[in-house]
């Protein structure tokens, strides 16, 4: 057999330090976290604007939600209200799910999540395939299936001892973990340098935890909060939604009276828009909202001459292969052919809506 060249030997051998600057995690739940940042120099049609990308799915659950999955269970178990007997109770088919079923998982605690006809099936799988225990919903609550799920949670917690719901939509753990973890290294990666975030915004999580590091540490970076068209955060007025993870049906307790820089509102089409044409560009597949976010820097980009701007990307395009990038779907569900997206991708950002806060 040959034997390897010094230059062979060197990368084979080399350190993980030496090799890629990464450390090596102690267990799946240290790997969560210090996701790449990317600069996206083809996206926009600007070359005037510094854009960043904080790439969410490299988290191994897939998604941003890894960060508060693990804050919420962590803190709970430090406090003692969850022991390795208890039982975790959430309703969540999404990101949320798998991050909570990830944590669960590791720590043996047992994990029911809540969710409905509407869940995602992939997502249900993974959930399932890492140990929870699916309980579905078979009818709405006077019309609402939000309202039965919430209803089976109560049912659940009340019955089952020792159980604990980490609600993520009321819970400051959830934005708490994007202030300890996903601003912190944006922040440390750009030496301060931001002249704009922009975020989406459902639970409104992460977009909180940016924005009070940054004010915490005195910072002049100006927060873009990224709602859909449709959802009922701050104001909106109710409507027909399809992208998953993005804006609020119902208002959560831990979105009242929150105020950002700038609010941006996006339909599902620009969703759809954004993440074709991250794939066309930049050769990444993000998913539903971070397309939104991409679009929004799009639609702001000769306001944003000369300035550094970040997005935060929450995550793959890999989980909306039969939504986002199926291009039956896009049609019967948001009424757009295959055309209409292509003229989108590569025209100008249009209808995005851009609200004074
Ligand atoms: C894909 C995706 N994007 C954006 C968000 C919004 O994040 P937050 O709940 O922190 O506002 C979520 C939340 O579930 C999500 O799953």
């Amino acid at each position: 057999m040959r034997s390897l060249t010094i230059e062979e030997k060197k990368f084979r051998f080399a350190t993980p330090t030496e090799n890629s600057g990464h450390k090596i995690s102690n267990g799946i739940l240290e790997a969560i976290g210090q996701t790449p940042i990317v600069k996206f120099n083809r996206y926009l049609d600007s070359k005037q604007v510094q854009l960043s990308v904080k790439l969410e799915s490299a988290n191994p659950g897939g998604s941003a939600k890894d960060r508060p999955a693990f804050q919420m269970i962590q803190q709970a178990l430090a406090q003692g209200e969850i022991t390795k007997d208890s039982t975790i109770v959430e309703s969540s088919s999404g990101n949320m799910g798998i991050g909570l079923a990830q944590v669960c998982r590791y720590h043996g605690l047992k994990l029911i999540c809540v969710v409905d006809p509407n869940a995602q099936k992939q997502n249900v799988k993974i959930i399932k395939a890492l140990g929870a225990r699916i309980e579905m919903v078979t009818e709405p609550l006077e019309g609402d299936f939000l309202a039965a799920r919430m209803a089976r949670v109560c049912q659940l917690l009340e019955t089952i001892p020792g159980s604990f719901w980490p609600n993520q939509y009321a819970n400051c753990q959830n934005p708490k973990a994007h202030e300890l973890g996903t601003i912190r290294e944006i922040d440390e990666a750009l030496a301060g340098e931001i002249d704009y975030l922009f975020v989406a915004t459902s639970s409104t999580g992460t977009a909180q935890g940016c924005r009070d590091y940054l004010r915490t540490h005195g910072r002049k970076t100006q927060v873009v909060a990224v709602d859909a068209q449709g959802s009922v955060l701050f104001g909106g007025k109710p409507g027909m939604r399809k992208i998953p993870g993005l804006g609020a049906g119902r208002e959560p307790r831990l979105a009242r009276n929150q105020n950002f820089d700038h609010l941006v509102r996006v339909t599902d089409i620009d969703c759809v828009v954004g993440c074709h044409r991250a794939a066309q560009c930049e050769a990444v597949l993000i998913g539903g909202s971070a397309g939104g976010v991409l679009e929004s820097v799009r639609s702001m980009q000769y306001d944003l001459s000369g300035k550094s701007c970040v997005a935060i990307l929450h995550d793959s395009g890999t989980r909306y292969l039969d939504t986002v990038f199926n291009e039956e779907w896009v049609s019967t569900s948001l009424g757009a052919s295959a055309e209409e997206i292509t003229q989108r991708i590569n025209g100008p950002a249009l209808s995005t809506e851009r609200i004074p806060s």
